[in-house]
């Protein structure tokens, strides 16, 4: 059976409720679909691969996690310019909303698009005169509790030959500051993140092992690089997290600000519908993206829902910065532009390479 019959065959019917990562408005509202921000890291990501395998043969290619693969296929891109033949083969994600644009115009490759859970890949382990495989994740770890991502790591290695490489590129920042941005996005979003700094990332990673002890993985003690860092103040976190969910979470700031929940929500529904028109003016070429974004933060910014979004993005943030005014390297509070206190989170993303281990068998098919 070729590997596209087998994943169609068991295409797993798993989903969960989506975080309005694939919405409509996507483009507008993270980097995560921003092609030179994918650059960033191919531009690390490529020298690694080409000393690694040594163009010996063509590399089969496949993204985790993966989203709408605009990533895995601008790396394939870099890998390709160079001269490194990729076959982008196959990408994956539980969210079925995130998948959909994994055929879109931006990426040019079609790989197979897999709706499953990373601890349970519907992918037979290669044999061991398969191409050089390259598997790709970016910004996927903060989402697994400790036993989800040890899981997700066995799966990733028994879809492996010894010598394959594994690059992942977590979301993280400073380690000082990760505790204040996780509240925070808890905060305002109801979201459990659990970010990893590197180091912690790459000792979770050395003490992952098998039924023989062995690592799973190598990986070198640091980063080999990191992709640009985004620094974001609230109005990029209120273009992502300024939604219902937000007073639903919020009803005693709400309260306490004296502001009415139905005026709230209006101006919320008028911010969605702002997105919407902006996103098919962006989509249609009428309008540029810098542009775009700037009418949408303007008009963020002159609503009610807005200050209160950022008041509570800063009580929560003081509460971890204290008089210092800041929580380790990556959490800033200072004035903006307008003169009002603000917070700035710089977001990293490291890149890591892990490269499976040439002393463990592979036991699993
Ligand atoms: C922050 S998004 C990043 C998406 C994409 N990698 C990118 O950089 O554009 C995290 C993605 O991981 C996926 N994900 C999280 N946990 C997963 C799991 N257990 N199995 C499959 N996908 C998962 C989510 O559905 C989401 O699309």
């Amino acid at each position: 059976m070729s590997m596209s019959e087998e994943i169609n065959n068991k295409t797993a019917e798993i989903n969960i409720e989506g975080d309005r990562y694939a919405a409509a408005n996507w483009e507008l509202t993270t980097h995560f679909a921003d092609r030179e921000f994918a650059r960033s890291a191919a531009s690390v990501i490529a020298p690694l691969v080409e000393k690694e395998f040594r163009h010996e043969r063509p590399i089969d290619v496949m993204g985790l996690g993966s989203g709408s693969a605009v990533y895995e296929s601008v790396v394939c891109e870099e890998l390709k310019s160079r001269g490194v033949e990729t076959n982008l083969l196959v990408v994956a994600d539980r969210q079925m909303g995130s998948l959909r644009g994994a055929r879109n115009a931006s990426v040019e490759v079609s790989p197979i698009s897999v709706l499953a859970d990373l601890s349970d890949l519907p992918i037979s382990t290669p044999p061991p005169e398969a191409l050089p495989r390259l598997i790709l994740s970016r910004a996927i770890e903060h989402y697994f509790s400790d036993e989800g991502l040890a899981g997700m790591l066995k799966e990733t290695a028994r879809v492996m030959n010894p010598g394959d490489l594994y690059i992942t590129q977590l979301s993280s920042a400073d380690e000082d500051s990760l505790p204040a941005i996780s509240a925070i996005l808890h905060r305002v979003s109801g979201k459990a993140h659990r970010y990893f700094g590197t180091s912690r990332y790459i000792e979770f990673v050395r003490n992952v092992t098998d039924e023989a002890e062995q690592q799973l993985f190598d990986v070198e003690s640091k980063s080999p690089g990191e992709a640009t860092p985004q620094p974001r103040g609230t109005i990029e976190l209120a273009r992502r997290y300024l939604n219902g969910k937000f007073i639903e979470l919020n009803t005693e700031a709400v309260t306490e600000s004296g502001l009415n929940r139905e005026w709230l929500m209006a101006e919320i529904k008028a911010i969605a519908d702002t997105e919407r028109s902006l996103s098919l003016g962006l989509r249609s070429g009428e309008i540029a993206k810098d542009q775009a974004v700037a009418r949408l933060d303007a008009f963020i910014g002159d609503t009610s829902c807005f200050k209160l979004f950022r008041s509570v993005v800063l009580e929560t943030a003081k509460e971890f910065a204290g008089v210092a005014g800041h929580a380790g390297e990556d959490l800033i509070i200072m004035r903006n532009s307008a003169g009002n206190e603000d917070v700035q989170i710089t977001f990293r993303y490291p890149i890591i390479l892990l490269k499976r281990s040439r002393a463990t068998i592979n036991t699993q098919s």
